[in-house]
C-alpha cells in the first residue's frame, strides 16, 4: 500500500520521548519518523527530540537552477515543527553558517574531528590530509592540527551530480607521507574518486580515504575501493567501512540538548 502506520506500545505521559534515526536515503524515512513524532506528543511526552546523526539536505543550500528550492531550508522548518531539540553530527554547514540560521529549536552539533584525529594518530602512519574540495577545509584544518600533520586542499568543480574536475596545488609536502582524503560526505563517490585518481596521477602512493557521512550511493563504495589503500568512516550512517565510533560524544550532546530544552 506504502503508507505509514506507526503504533508506541509504552507509556510516554510526561516522559521525555527520543527519537533515534539518521537522515541517509531520507525519504522513505521521514513519513515515518513524522507520524511516530506526532504519536509521541500525543501521546503525552513532555518533550520530543530527534538524534540525526546524518543530516539530510544540507547540501540543498542554494537555488542552484531555477526552479529548485533551498531544499536545507524548508526540510529545518518540517523538523522544527514536529521536534522540540535536535542532535546531529557535523552537518554540511557551507552557504548556510548554522542550523541556527534555519531550525527554530535547540540544536547540537557534535563534532567528529576529534575522534577521526585519534584514529589517524593510532592508526596512519605520517599522515597528509588533503581536502577534496574548499568545503572540506574546515574538517581538514581541524584534524591535522590534531593530529600535527601538514595539509592542503584540492580544487573542485562540480559539472554535474556525478562529473566533477579537481586540480591540485603543489603536492611536495606529501612526499614520504601517507596521503589521507578526508571530506564530510562521501555521496555518489564523484569528489572522492576523483580526487585519489588525482593523487595517483601525480605519483602518490593509494590515499587512506576518511568521510564523515558514509551516504556511498549505487557504486561508489566499490570504485573507491579500487584506488584506495583504506576506506574508513564515521559511524552516523550503517556501512561496512564503518571504523570511528561516535556514540560517546553524540552520548554528550543529547544529554546537553535535552537539559537545555528542559529549561
Ligand atoms: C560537498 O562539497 C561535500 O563536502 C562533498 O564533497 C560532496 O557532497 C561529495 O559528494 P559526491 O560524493 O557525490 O561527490
Amino acid at each position: 500500500m506504502g503508507e505509514s502506520s506507526v503504533r508506541l506500545l509504552s507509556p510516554l505521559q510526561g516522559r521525555e520521548a527520543i527519537l533515534f534515526c539518521t537522515l541517509d536515503r531520507p525519504d522513505a524515512k521521514i513519513v515515518p519518523l513524522l507520524w511516530a513524532a506526532i504519536a509521541a506528543r500525543e501521546g503525552g511526552a513532555s518533550r520530543v527530540g530527534l538524534v540525526a546523526p546524518y543530516l539530510a539536505y544540507m547540501r540543498q543550500d542554494a537555488v542552484f537552477h531555477s526552479g529548485e528550492i533551498v531544499a536545507a531550508r524548508h526540510f529545518a522548518a518540517l523538523l522544527s515543527r514536529h521536534f522540540d531539540w535536535l542532535v546531529t553530527v557535523d552537518p554540511h554547514l557551507h552557504r548556510i553558517a548554522s542550523l541556527a540560521d534555519i531550525y527554530t529549536i535547540p540544536t547540537q552539533c557534535v563534532q567528529a574531528a576529534p575522534a577521526i584525529a585519534s584514529w589517524l594518530r593510532a592508526t596512519v602512519i605520517r599522515p597528509f590530509l588533503i581536502g577534496p574540495d574548499e568545503e572540506s577545509r574546515q574538517w581538514v584544518d581541524d584534524v591535522a592540527r590534531r593530529c600535527h600533520a601538514p595539509a592542503t586542499v584540492l580544487h573542485k568543480t562540480r559539472q554535474a551530480d556525478r562529473s566533477v574536475e579537481i586540480q591540485a596545488p603543489d603536492l611536495n609536502a606529501a612526499v614520504e607521507r601517507t596521503p589521507v582524503l578526508l571530506d564530510d560526505i562521501v555521496a555518489t563517490g564523484s569528489t572522492m574518486v576523483a580526487a585519489a585518481r588525482l593523487l595517483r596521477g601525480a605519483g602518490l602512493p593509494p590515499p587512506v580515504c576518511v568521510a564523515v557521512h558514509a551516504v556511498l550511493a549505487g557504486c561508489a563504495y566499490a570504485e573507491l575501493h579500487a584506488i584506495a589503500a583504506d576506506i574508513v568512516t564515521c559511524d552516523t550512517v550503517s556501512h561496512s567501512s564503518n571504523g570511528i565510533a561516535l556514540i560517546a560524544p553524540l552520548a554528550e550532546a543529547v544529554s546537553a540538548v535535552a537539559g537545555m530544552a528542559a529549561r
